[in-house]
């Protein structure tokens, strides 16, 4: 499971300490644990050396299943470094390492690693979230833009046709639009940003978001209702809790404008979706995006293969490939801000890790 060539400080350019002073053993001890490919695009080389030049240990990296086979492996560990497919914190793993001080997850959610036994030791954790919702907010900002040119509705109307779409220079366009967006987290504000360049109105729905911050922000806040029976284009951004379950229920869904576009990069579960894809076939004009589904992936013989307005992508609006080790950089961060006794800008507590997934 483990790749030598990933595990070799020299392929990584990392010099190995000379001269009379190890001053690796002077550095704190440090473990990482994901999977290959995590380790190979979060961990890139810049991250390693990095990581390196401030703790022992950011060599090589182990897998959960290593780390159950041999405990020992973590009766020295002060810092875990994780991303996707890490470890699970249970008593097991806490037991195996009692000198643990911080975990850095370099993923977004941290859901699936924690348990009661982690958080009643008050052992600080923080993750990339912030740095995952870039591209996020990057890849939703792509899809508002070109549905506003009504991008998505002329291509599959022009397929064929022989001559141009009638009305294709009618619509909005970047410009005096309605963009709804729900929930005004790290990807949102992402996309907050790229729109601000065009004169847009922005609504919004998040119940955590005063109306000094909507401000601050350049949104309106409001009704879910109006979102939905105004916006050109309606973006979901919410976390998937026990609030925000079907959250897009059938009835915000039959409120979209003619023409409109339902995105959604956040979870399949915050959605409707058999009244979607139900919408769709009664609605061609509507559009609809979904980088997630409910269930994901979508079953080989789902009926909502075959609708022509609807554009399902494998959750790739998170980070991929290069983005990857933005995570790993936004750890490393976080890991000077512990050492020097700063607050971590990503820290997690019980109740934030169960509001998001
Ligand atoms: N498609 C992908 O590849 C991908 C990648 C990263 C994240 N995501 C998902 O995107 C979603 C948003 O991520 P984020 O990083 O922007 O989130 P975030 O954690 O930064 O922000 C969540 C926002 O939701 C708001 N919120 C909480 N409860 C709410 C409620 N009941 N109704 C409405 N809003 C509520 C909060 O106030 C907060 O502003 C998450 O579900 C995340 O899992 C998807």
């Amino acid at each position: 499971l483990v790749s030598p060539k990933f595990n070799d400080l020299s392929a990584t350019g990392m010099a190995k300490p000379v001269g009379p002073v190890n001053l690796q053993a002077l550095m704190p001890r440090a473990l990482i644990s994901t999977n290959v490919e995590s380790f190979r695009l979060v961990f890139s080389p810049d991250v390693r050396r990095s990581l390196a030049n401030r703790v022992e240990g950011a060599d090589r990296f182990y897998t959960p299943a290593e780390l159950r086979e041999d405990p020992d492996l973590l009766a020295e560990v002060e810092f875990l470094f994780t991303s996707w497919r890490g470890p699970k914190l249970d008593e097991a793993f806490l037991i195996a390492a009692p000198r643990l001080r911080a975990v850095f997850h370099a993923a977004g959610s941290v859901r699936q690693m924690v348990t009661p036994a982690f958080w009643s030791r008050g052992i600080p954790i923080t993750s990339a979230q912030e740095a995952n919702g870039l591209p996020v907010g990057d890849f939703a900002y792509a899809q508002v833009a070109l549905s506003l040119k009504g991008y998505w509705r002329l291509a599959r109307e022009y397929r064929g046709l022989g001559s141009i779409p009638r009305g294709h220079k009618e619509g909005t366009g970047l410009h005096q639009a309605v963009v709804g967006i729900i929930s005004l987290g790290s990807s949102a504000r992402r996309l907050l940003k790229r729109l601000a360049c065009h004169q847009l109105e922005i609504l919004a729905y998040d119940p955590y978001v005063t109306p000094e911050m909507a401000r601050r922000l350049g949104v309106t806040l409001t009704s879910l209702e109006d979102i939905f029976d105004r916006s050109h284009v309606v973006s979901c951004h919410a976390p998937l809790n026990e609030a925000t379950e079907g959250i897009v229920t059938a009835d915000l869904l039959s409120r979209l404008q003619p023409r409109a576009t339902f995105i959604n990069t956040a979870r399949g579960r915050v959605v409707d979706n058999p009244a979607l894809f139900v919408l769709l076939q009664q609605r061609p004009d509507l559009t609809a995006l979904l980088d997630v589904t409910d269930p994901e992936p979508l079953p080989a013989d789902s009926p909502a293969w075959s609708l022509p307005n609807l554009i399902v992508s494998p959750h790739i609006a998170g980070s991929i490939g290069n983005e990857c080790s933005q995570l790993g950089e936004a750890m490393v961060d976080e890991f000077d801000r512990f050492l020097a006794g700063q607050p971590m800008l990503g820290a997690i507590d019980e109740l934030a890790a169960a509001m998001a997934t």
